[in-house]
């Protein structure tokens, strides 16, 4: 049967990786997986509780499109806490996953073929769902010396409909800082782009906090999630805030593509916004990591990485040691027995240079990890 030609989109590199070392855990071998971008750590506590106790008395029905909206005045409240921003509880939209937050804003946002930038390195689905969807992704190669977030100087000429931004980025974990921000809003809106902040990793940072969109400005549409810093990934909930003058475009097309998102997911997420203490927990985890990470990856080799400012990954240059970033991967994974991402997920064109290692696991698995490492690359050295 016949395909269309925007579904000819390519595969998520780092689920490859983790087949195959699934197919490596099969035949006996023990692997420290630093491929993968999520949590160990399951929903909190007080999450699964609640869901636990409404499954006694509620049938978890379809919810209202926008979510609950004791969610939504929950997140709004959020906002509030986090950056001392008032939000207006009616703009905030309950989507399945950030995902679904992609699906929803660039549906509502922009037509077909329209041009939409996105950073490069980034995280791979933007470009292959704005692909999907029949619009016109725009890599936006960034540099070291920016470190590697778009600057308002490299949207000159893109006639650009949308701006895609991300902070803290997967796969490099570097921040927008408030004038940073500032300055990309003011360069897209310059050219009438709609201006995209995904926020998913906001609340995993580690010296400064995290800028949302919002302190910029209103208009604006800012993704985020329960995946990382709730820890809560395969219950597939995120959200979006949007202009007020919007909420009624993304109502409309959410009622249609997805009726609601996991009302079970809305019900323990609710719970879970109210887990401070345990997510913190979580938090002093990755914190240790990191430091881990940023002294026994030079010590095992790895000496081109940058302190990542948020999220849980560390982006190397590995073009000293290959230029086939893919290969090397399936080399540490067969040799080392660690999972890690080649870069040509995140950056088509310079990927083939760099590795993502992700340090969400627990601090046993890190220092493991670690020590192979180490004694894998000295073994290549010879
Ligand atoms: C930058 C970024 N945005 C979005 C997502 C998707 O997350 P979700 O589980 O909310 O769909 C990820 C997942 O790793 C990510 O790294």
């Amino acid at each position: 049967m016949r395909n269309s030609s925007r579904s000819n989109v390519d595969p998520f590199i780092v689920m490859d990786v983790m087949e195959a070392a699934r197919r490596a855990e099969e035949a006996g071998r023990h692997i420290i997986h630093m491929e993968v971008g999520q949590p160990s750590t399951g929903a909190p506590v007080a999450a699964r509780e609640a869901l636990a106790k409404a499954l006694d008395h509620d049938s978890l029905g379809y919810t209202v499109a926008l979510g609950l909206p004791a969610l939504r005045k929950r997140i709004a409240q959020l906002y509030g806490e986090w950056y001392d921003v008032d939000l207006n509880p009616e703009r905030v939209v309950i989507t399945p996953g950030s995902s679904g937050a992609f699906l929803l804003s660039f549906t509502a946002l922009f037509d077909s073929g329209d041009r939409v930038g996105i950073g490069a390195p980034g995280y791979p689905s933007y470009r292959q769902i704005l692909r999907a969807l029949g619009l016109t992704p725009v890599d936006i190669e960034t540099s070291l010396d920016h470190r590697l977030q778009p600057v308002p100087q490299d949207l000159t000429g893109l006639d650009l409909a949308g701006l895609m931004v991300a902070s803290p980025a997967n796969p490099t974990g570097t921040m927008l800082d408030k004038p940073a921000m500032a300055a990309l809003v003011e360069a897209a809106q310059g050219q009438g782009a709609a201006f995209i902040s995904d926020e998913i990793y906001h609340g995993i940072e580690y010296e400064a906090k995290a800028v949302t969109a919002l302190e910029v400005t209103d208009d604006c549409y800012v993704i985020n999630s329960f995946s990382k810093y709730f820890s809560m990934t395969g219950w597939r909930l995120g959200w979006m805030v949007v202009p007020e003058d919007h909420v009624r475009v993304v109502e409309r097309i959410a009622q249609n593509m997805f009726i609601c998102a996991p009302h079970a997911s809305q019900v323990a997420a609710l719970a879970a916004m109210d887990c401070g203490e345990e997510l913190e927990s979580n938090l002093a985890v990755y914190t240790r990591n990191r430091a881990l990470m940023l002294e026994g990856l030079p010590k095992a080799g790895f000496s081109r990485i940058a302190p990542p400012d948020g999220a849980f990954y560390v982006y190397a240059d590995v073009s000293d040691l290959t230029q086939d970033s893919r290969a090397f991967a399936r080399e540490i994974l067969d040799e080392a027995g660690v999972a890690v991402t080649p870069g040509l997920d995140f950056d088509p064109e310079r990927g083939a240079t760099t590795l993502r290692f992700s340090y969400a696991r627990s601090t046993a698995d890190i220092e493991e990890g670690l020590a192979r490492l180490t004694a894998y690359m000295a073994a290549r050295r010879g």
